[in-house]
């Protein structure tokens, strides 16, 4: 649901929220003092170093320095954004949020994935009741049985069973009122031709709920019993269910990637459980798909690395250097897990165990090291081939964020392509010139934001900043940021957008004192001209303020959608929120420091700034 929360309401959550219980749901915590303290859930660690100080409403980790409020500790968690966050704490400490009024249409689309999100429930229900209790279950169970799962995993992960029927499930939901055409939109029943009425998607078949981030079941995967074809039936998209948004585990799986930092990705959803199952938890997989860009930011919240083990096949290559790439491009680094040819983890758990896996695990290869490896195999000894693989290599090490990194791979591509290493060096600036995107290149943001994708609408009194983090600008222009940038773009095409500022004043809109001084400097030049007699007057600008202006007017308009008010109030609010973030953190940082030297009235001192700081 999309609406705004006032900040009244977001201190009243956070005032009625009691830290040490919301925080003992994950961490068990000893009082110690003032403060209770426990085993930090972020990083791993032996002795505790989290505290969480009941009074101040607020929690520290003194060994990897992450600290915040309540809403901090459940977005950081539960990997959720901030509005859901709030939501979540609001429904528990009973405080109603009253959202803005939606729209007629909003209305009607919430309350259908409402419906839609309650069919899937009964239905998962339905065919884990089949399966689990009734006699019309035995041959899912036996399925299970001979592949080596028992209740527990069925349990763990609602495993159902739908009977080789035509309307068991069409029927169950006509006899819990379950309107027929929403069972229809989610592909559950599908209608009959002529006179025939509606039958089910799902017939004997081992069905796998695939869930959301709240647990909730949005699609299914179905796997037949037998060799017969189609092997997996999955659930259409619906209003709620996007294959490319969604991980097959991920719900079961969050906490276990948090710890270990990483998470392993398969394609199958056996071989997802196959894993659990031989100890390692921290396992998802994509729903016959391949892995998105939306996949990929949904990963960054929980792990700082992927380990990609698709099939050990030219496909699966091919999956995994796509994988590889997605990834890249999200900031995160990808190795490659290799098993024998022919195998899949599923079967290579059954056969070799556990700690064979592991050991596999453990000799994982970053994804890139094989990339080049097979594009240079690939290519064989032709050398307009090679040439050609060496240039598809340095455009994935372009988009390396470490240059040491680059360094490296450049060095071992020199030696096993006989490319000179100079010359290849060169190369990489020129593909490095010819991709980059300065508008999509992020820099990294020196506070936490969350995923893009999660952003709610500029204006929203109670959104994280709205603009995507802070763009990287081409080398021979000023750093801004993404707000700041926004406020300058509106400032060339808007007389409105100037009249504006000139009344509450440019300072109120601007951190970087560059993009300041373009606003001033634009302000002044431009007055309320119409924005298509602007050339003359840009013409006027000092040959260096010209390409960054012109930068901006390359800006998609189409990103400035909506009213100018509106997106000069959201670019204006982020940017405070933006600062007050900044200073939180730099606080926590001086809280550690007065902690570990003793100083505790120093320490209390600027917990109270913190505090404030809300
Ligand atoms: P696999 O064929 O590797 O199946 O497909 P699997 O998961 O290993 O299943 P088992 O072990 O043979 O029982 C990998 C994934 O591709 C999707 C499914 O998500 C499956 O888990 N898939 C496969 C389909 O969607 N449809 C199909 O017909 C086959
Ligand atoms: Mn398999």
């Amino acid at each position: 649901m999309s609406g705004q929360i006032a900040d009244g309401k977001i201190n009243e959550v956070r005032e009625r929220v009691d830290i040490v219980e919301l925080v003992s749901q994950y961490v068990s915590l000893k009082r110690s003092g003032a403060n209770h303290m426990g085993l930090c859930p972020f990083h791993a660690e032996k002795s505790p170093s989290f505290s969480v100080h009941a009074g101040r409403q607020f929690f520290h980790c003194f060994g990897c320095g992450v600290g915040g409020d309540v809403f901090s500790f459940l977005m950081k968690i539960e990997g959720l954004a901030f509005p859901d966050a709030i939501r979540r704490l609001a429904e528990r400490v009973g405080v109603e949020l009253e959202e803005r009024q939606l729209s007629p249409e909003e209305e009607r689309r919430q309350q259908q994935r409402e419906r839609l999100f309650r069919v899937n429930e009964i239905a998962a229900d339905y065919f884990h009741q089949l399966l689990m209790e009734q006699p019309q279950g035995e041959p899912g169970r036996q399925y299970l049985k001979q592949r080596g799962y028992g209740r527990k995993a069925a349990n763990e992960f609602q495993l159902g069973y739908a009977a080789d029927s035509w309307e068991g499930l069409t029927r169950h939901l006509q006899q819990q009122n379950v309107a027929a055409e929403d069972a229809r939109t989610l592909g559950l029943i599908r209608p009959g031709k002529q006179e025939r009425g509606d039958y089910d998607l799902f017939r004997g078949r081992l069905l796998f709920p695939i869930s959301d981030l709240s647990g909730r079941v949005v699609a299914f995967g179905g796997r037949v019993l037998d060799d017969s074809k189609p092997k997996y039936i999955n659930s259409p998209e619906s209003p709620i269910y996007h294959k490319g948004q969604v991980l097959f585990g991920l719900y079961q799986a969050r906490q276990a990637m948090r710890q270990a930092g990483e998470v392993i990705l398969v394609e199958g959803y056996f071989d997802q459980l196959a894993l659990c199952r031989a100890g390692f938890p921290q396992v998802v997989a994509t729903c016959g798909t391949a892995l998105t860009s939306d996949h990929a930011r949904l990963l960054k919240r929980y792990v700082q690395k992927v380990l990609l083990l698709f099939d050990q096949d030219a496909a699966g290559k091919q999956a995994t250097f796509k994988a590889m790439a997605a990834l890249q491009d999200e900031g995160l680094p990808a190795a490659v897990i290799e098993l024998p040819s022919g195998e899949d983890p599923d079967s290579f758990v059954q056969k070799q165990g556990a700690e064979a896996f592991g050991q596999c695990l453990a000799q994982a290869r970053p994804a890139m090291d094989l990339f080049m490896e097979e594009s240079l195999a690939a290519a064989g000894s032709d050398v307009a081939e090679r040439v050609r693989a060496a240039e598809t290599i340095l455009e994935r090490l372009s988009g390396l964020p470490s240059e040491l990194e680059q360094d490296l791979y450049l060095k071992a591509l020199a030696e096993r392509s006989g490319i000179d290493l100079q010359l290849l060096k060169q190369k990489l600036a020129e593909v490095a010139r010819r991709t980059s995107r300065p508008r999509e290149a992020p820099a990294p943001p020196a506070v936490e934001y969350p995923a893009p994708a999660e952003y709610p609408p500029v204006g929203d009194s109670y959104s994280e900043p709205p603009l995507p983090p802070a763009v990287e600008s081409p080398p021979d222009q000023p750093q801004w940021l993404r707000g700041e940038e926004m406020v300058l773009c509106l400032l060339l095409r808007e007389p409105e957008a100037r009249q504006l500022l000139m009344d509450e004043g440019a300072a109120e809109y601007f951190r970087s004192p560059a993009a300041l001084a373009l606003a001033e400097r634009l302000l002044a030049l431009l007055g309320d001209t119409p924005a298509d007699q602007l050339a003359p007057l840009i013409a006027k600008l000092d040959p260096e303020e010209l390409p960054p202006v012109k930068a901006l007017l390359q800006i998609d308009p189409a990103l400035l959608s909506g009213g100018v008010r509106e997106i000069l109030a959201g670019c204006r609010q982020s940017l405070a929120r933006n600062s007050r973030k900044q200073r939180r953190e730099e606080l926590l940082k001086q809280i550690r420091a007065a902690e570990q030297a003793g100083d505790v009235a120093r320490a209390k001192e600027l917990m109270d700034e913190f505090t404030k700081q809300k």
